[in-house]
């Protein structure tokens, strides 16, 4: 099975042509317009697309070992994410669709996160899933390979988002995730006592927003200096790893009680790049004995591999989308295969 795979729904233009479960070409372009504005603007990330996406896959499409009559499907994300991307990224990829007369699928970029450690990990299940994007922050059970079911999320800014925000108040760049790990080694991590919201809850939702308030309100307070970037950036991923290390020890337990016994866990998206938020749920699961898997580094942030091996597992199931209209809200449980 060769698979042709597009992934336009934020700031980066991916195309990655798969065949069966071996990644044969892809090319990640990550967006550098945005950082000027602190964030990413939407029409200058459609045109962005518009004419990437044009090129990488000529790039790809011309190599001589290729021949494009053999791709057997043309895959694209089709939500959620900004509603121009996706309508650039899921049109060009349908018209390629057409004219090789082979079908299209429609992928969530969700489930693409979602789905991507079993491309290089035997998932044992029951099994957890964590979310971590610059859009989502989401918590899913999956019971065995079909079904996905959102178990929480959080209920205002993404864990992406927090960091992104908290680097443009203290002055970082954009992306602020990469920015505030930087800074955060040369930081005393104790030196803010930041909030910790809705950690003592029963539920599997997070809150963000209130430690973004928190910073700003000490941005004011204080003196923006090196010292000050470094000493905050390590306390906020410090009290961001707290967060998620007890929201997750008591959801296993919650799920425990409904008499789910997680096996194995998967931290996807953007924000698992973070190699100390990682440190800190190795030592848990090992401690617990939890399998803890991750994608391979060029699945983890925004990628068209995902795309092409979520669209892998789903085809056996689906045949065709190209009627599939790009929903900027989508969610997993529209597209479940068990529906
Ligand atoms: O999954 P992703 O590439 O795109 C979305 O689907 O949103 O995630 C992007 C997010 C951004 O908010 C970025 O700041 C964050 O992932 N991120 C990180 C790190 N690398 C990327 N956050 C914390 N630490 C990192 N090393
Ligand atoms: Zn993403």
């Amino acid at each position: 099975m060769l698979i042709f795979a597009t992934e336009t729904s934020c700031d980066e233009t991916s195309v990655c042509l798969m065949e069966d479960n071996k990644i044969i070409e892809h090319i990640i372009f990550s967006q550098e317009i945005h950082k000027k504005f602190g964030g990413v603007v939407p029409e200058l990330a459609s045109r962005s697309h518009l004419e990437k996406l044009q090129e990488i896959t000529k790039e790809i499409l011309n190599n001589p070992k290729i021949d494009p009559k053999k791709i057997d499907v043309f895959a694209s994300t089709c939500g959620p994410g900004l509603i121009g991307s996706l309508l650039i990224g899921s049109t060009f990829t349908k018209s390629l669709a057409i004219s090789y007369k082979k079908p299209f699928l429609a992928i969530n970029h969700l489930e693409g996160h979602v789905l991507s450690t079993s491309y290089n990990n035997k998932i044992k299940y029951p099994h957890l899933v964590l979310l971590l994007t610059g859009g989502h922050t989401q918590i899913y059970l999956m019971e065995n390979d079909k079904e996905i079911t959102l178990l929480g999320e959080s209920v205002d800014d993404a864990l992406g988002e927090a960091f992104d925000k908290t680097a443009k108040l203290i002055g970082l760049n954009y992306p602020g995730g990469p920015e505030i790990e930087k800074l955060s080694k040369e930081g005393d991590e104790n030196a803010f006592d930041l909030p910790k919201p809705l950690i003592n809850e029963r539920n599997f939702n997070f809150s963000f927003s209130g430690i973004k308030t928190h910073i700003n309100l000490l941005t004011k307070k204080n003196m923006v200096d090196d010292i000050f970037k470094k000493n905050l950036s390590a306390s906020f991923q410090k009290t961001i790893a707290e967060i998620i290390i007890t929201k997750l020890k008591k959801n296993i337990g919650l799920l425990i009680e409904k008499k789910i016994n997680i096996q194995s866990i998967s931290v996807v998206g953007g924000v698992a790049n973070n190699d100390y938020i990682k440190k800190k749920l190795e030592i848990l699961f090992d401690q617990i004995k939890i399998e803890l898997y991750y994608p391979v580094k060029e699945m983890m942030s925004d990628n068209a591999a995902m795309i092409a091996w979520a669209c892998l597992k789903k085809y056996k199931y689906k045949e065709n989308d190209i009627f599939f209209k790009p929903d900027p809200r989508l969610k997993i449980k529209d597209m479940n295969i068990s529906k």
